[in-house]
């Protein structure tokens, strides 16, 4: 029988539980023309929100751009051209016909790879790489007016456009989409100082230009009949202790579900107890990611960050700037609490004054509290 927990890729159809509400909200304001921020901490589900959103309408062409793999202005480019002649023409004497149509100054080249997927070749030269991001950015929207179609775009890790040519780029976004009038575009990324600055901050173009999403963890509930079925159905079982366990440990985030469940059911003869579920997370999961952990514990050079850490893992609800946690975890004044955090959060290690990462969280409080 195979694995039937996914962790590690987005998910979509019978391995995608939940979100109903978000994929209504998500389908009427792309629908009706409105764009669309989405934004989560890491691993919460917005890649497998917009697949299975996208796997469920069929009232426009949805493309999916992830921009993590984007390394220059003209490779963003390009790649937003090709998925989208990719998504929209089936054949080259069609793409032929509007080529002169959809593109102002490029004249690229037709282009067909050994698998039949159209695309086009575009001469680079180096002062003609904003010129071809102009272009790209257009084209959706020339396409979808051609066509007569509807297109919605989602640029996934939106944020990484800060590592190309930041605030130019934003501005060239801006002053083109925002004259787009068949072609909604949702704007997906997880760091939120990132987003919020791009999104939030007034003096940035694309400062109230879009609809916000916020995803949340999902139902526990939900989770853990989730979990109990999944087993049923691929004939083991696990108990409702159990379920719970792992639902509450994982804090309603699939990823974590998933992660320790996939773990879990390799291990599991038939039925699962809470005690196999501990020492699938102790003795498999945290080994696993242990060499990964000691290079970003090795990464944070201060002492006072590392005593935060440490501290925030060991507490229940850690009251950080209280006086009691700053003497407990030895960490001098407020002040020095607010400016750790500040710079954790620039790293990505804590949201909303927490260890994002459960199992970092996890691995920092079996390691280090003796250490204090
Ligand atoms: N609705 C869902 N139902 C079941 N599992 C889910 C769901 N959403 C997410 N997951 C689980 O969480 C994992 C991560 O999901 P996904 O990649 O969509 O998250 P993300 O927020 O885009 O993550 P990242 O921040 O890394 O981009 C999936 O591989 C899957 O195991
Ligand atoms: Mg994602």
């Amino acid at each position: 029988m195979k694995n039937p927990f996914i962790f590690g890729r987005a998910v979509m159809g019978k391995h995608f539980v939940d979100r109903e509400k978000d994929i209504h909200e998500l389908r009427s304001a792309m629908l009706s023309g409105q764009h669309v921020v989405l934004f989560s901490p890491r691993k919460i589900g917005k890649t497998s929100l917009i697949k299975e959103t996208f796997r469920r309408t069929e009232e426009a062409i949805c493309i999916h751009l992830d921009l993590w793999q984007v390394t220059s202005t003209y490779s963003l480019g390009k790649e937003i051209i090709n998925s989208v002649v990719n998504e929209t023409y089936g054949s080259i004497e069609k793409l032929g016909r509007d080529l002169k149509d959809l593109f102002k100054a490029l004249r690229p080249k037709i282009s067909i790879d050994m698998e039949g997927h159209i695309g086009v070749e575009l001469e680079k030269g180096e002062e003609e790489e904003v010129l071809i991001l102009k272009e790209a950015l257009n084209f959706p929207e020339n396409v979808a007016r051609k066509k007569g179609v509807k297109l919605i775009i989602a640029f996934d890790e939106f944020q990484e456009i800060e590592h190309l040519d930041g605030l130019e780029l934003e501005k060239l976004f801006r002053s083109i989409l925002q004259h787009h009038e068949n072609v909604s575009y949702i704007f997906a990324g997880s760091e939120r100082s990132l987003i919020n600055i791009i999104f939030g901050a007034k003096e940035r173009p694309f400062y109230r230009f879009a609809k916000h999403i916020v995803l949340e963890p999902i139902d526990r509930e939900v989770l853990v009949r989730f979990v109990v079925n999944k087993f049923a159905a691929s004939g083991k079982r696990i108990d409702m202790d159990a379920a719970r366990w792992t639902v509450e440990f994982s804090e309603g985030i699939p990823y974590y579900v998933q992660h320790i469940c996939h773990e879990v059911w390799y291990m599991a003869e038939k039925e699962v107890k809470r005690e196999l579920v501990e020492k699938v997370i102790g003795e498999r999961i945290l080994p696993g990611l242990s060499s990964g952990f000691e290079v970003i514990w090795k990464g944070i050079k201060s002492e006072g960050q590392r005593k935060l850490l440490i501290g925030i893992a060991n507490e229940n609800q850690p009251q950080i700037y209280s006086q009691r946690f700053i003497e407990k975890y030895r960490l001098k004044s407020p002040g020095h609490v607010r400016k750790a955090i500040k710079s954790l959060e620039g790293v990505g290690l804590i949201e909303e004054d927490r260890i994002w990462d459960i199992f970092f969280r996890e691995w920092v409080k079996q390691n280090f509290y003796s250490r204090i």
